[in-house]
């Protein structure tokens, strides 16, 4: 069965191996011995491959039916699976070797070197050499801190510039510290709605739009809600702007004010039972709105996302958490506990169960000295 490798961003790659898992679910992804390389199993074609790029937050880079050599100062056997591979994977048009150097060093290793000897080996198979425009990228992906190396013809962007990562909350219109940073939002949309097509998201609690607008540029069906009229303003003008700078002319996403706590009344009849993808960034400390309690705000919004989602929703809540060390190869450990900004870790699990909740992961994304984030993913169960 065909094999590929996609290499994660180095932000959060647990996060981003998630997000692919939930946008791939067809291709059973796996991590390998690095934290930044994933296989993936079956059949993708270089189109299949950029769209899934195109809209994840977490993924640089795809190598179509790439491998994992695991440098061990053995230079010859890794051009020797290099010819292999190229012979068995050729090309038309113009080539280029790229090497991606995504983490530390590796001894007695020289990427330009390797480069050159790659070219050289397409130059005696009969390919054209353009590095300046090349039809095939052809990618040494190296992790220095795993000593593993990924090859294999890349779909995808070398530079780590493109793409959603380097996009901020404050260039939009209407900015608020309470703004999630785009990757984490358009993270978190992939995370809990799926695959591109699986099916409408909603933010019951929307601020500044951040969800919503990661879910509108990546051609979703999406609702964002919000008690406050004036977020509602400011989240419509992000919207619209990001519309026109993204030059997208149709678009299904909405923001309208509403009550997180009764979603089905904002959302169209066609919408209950169908919502696929739920996140929930709720108010803390001075921004909260209305007049319920943290913990019985939350419960009631819960169930009324639990009142319209599909039997296969998936939910993403981002709650605040006193500042724990940075953790982005792996998620929590069951057992481990968290010291919430507001609320205690035992109540909150307790609310999402009876909520209809049942948490599958959570992972902690730091912010800075005094704050982290907690990032919990939950699937859809039927209530008793
Ligand atoms: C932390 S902010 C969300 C920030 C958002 N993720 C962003 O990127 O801007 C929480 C939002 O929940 C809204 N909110 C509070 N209670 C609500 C309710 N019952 N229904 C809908 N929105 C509510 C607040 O007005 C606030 O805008």
């Amino acid at each position: 069965m065909a094999q590929h490798i996609a290499v994660l961003r180095g932000w959060h790659p647990a996060l981003a191996m998630a997000e692919l898992a939930a946008l791939l679910p067809s291709h059973n992804p796996i991590i390998s011995e690095s934290n930044r390389f994933a296989k993936l199993e079956g059949e993708l074609t270089p189109s299949e491959a950029f769209e899934t790029l195109s809209v994840s937050s977490g993924c640089q880079a795809i190598l179509l039916n790439g491998f994992i050599h695991n440098w061990q100062n053995d230079e010859s056997i890794l051009l020797e699976k290099v010819e292999n591979y190229l012979q068995n994977n050729q090309r038309e048009g113009k080539m280029a070797v790229v090497p991606l150097r995504i983490e530390g060093k590796l001894s007695q290793f020289s990427s330009s070197q390797i480069a050159g000897k790659i070219g050289g080996i397409m130059s005696r198979i009969g390919w054209q050499i353009d590095l300046s425009n090349p039809a095939n990228r052809f990618s040494i992906t190296i992790d220095g801190s795993s000593s593993q190396i990924a090859c294999g013809w890349m779909v995808g962007d070398e530079s780590g510039s493109e793409g959603v990562a380097h996009r901020k909350a404050t260039q939009r219109p209407f900015f608020k510290p309470v703004s999630l940073s785009p990757r984490l939002a358009l993270l978190a949309v992939n995370l809990a709605a799926g695959p591109i097509g699986n099916g409408p998201v909603i933010d019951a609690m929307t601020g500044t739009g951040g969800f919503i607008i990661e879910a509108a540029a990546t051609n979703r069906q999406a609702l964002g809600i919000d008690l406050n009229s004036q977020m509602v303003e400011g989240a419509n003008q992000n919207l619209n702007w990001l519309l026109k700078q993204q030059n997208i002319t149709q678009s299904s996403a909405k923001i309208v004010r509403g009550d997180a706590t009764n979603i089905a009344a904002s959302i169209d009849k066609s919408w209950i039972g169908q919502v696929k993808g739920f996140v929930l960034d709720p108010p803390y400390g001075r921004n909260s709105q209305g007049s319920l309690e943290h913990d019985e705000l939350l419960t009631k919004t819960l169930t009324s996302a639990h009142q319209v989602a599909s039997n296969e929703a998936s939910l993403v809540l981002i709650v605040p958490i006193n500042s724990m060390p940075a953790q982005i190869n792996s998620a929590l450990d069951n057992k481990s506990q968290v010291d919430l900004l507001h609320g205690d870790w035992h109540s909150l699990q307790q609310l999402m169960k009876s909520s209809g909740w049942q948490i599958k992961n959570r992972w902690i994304e730091h912010v800075h000295g005094s704050l982290s984030r907690l990032v919990i993913h939950a699937k859809y169960v039927l209530l008793n």
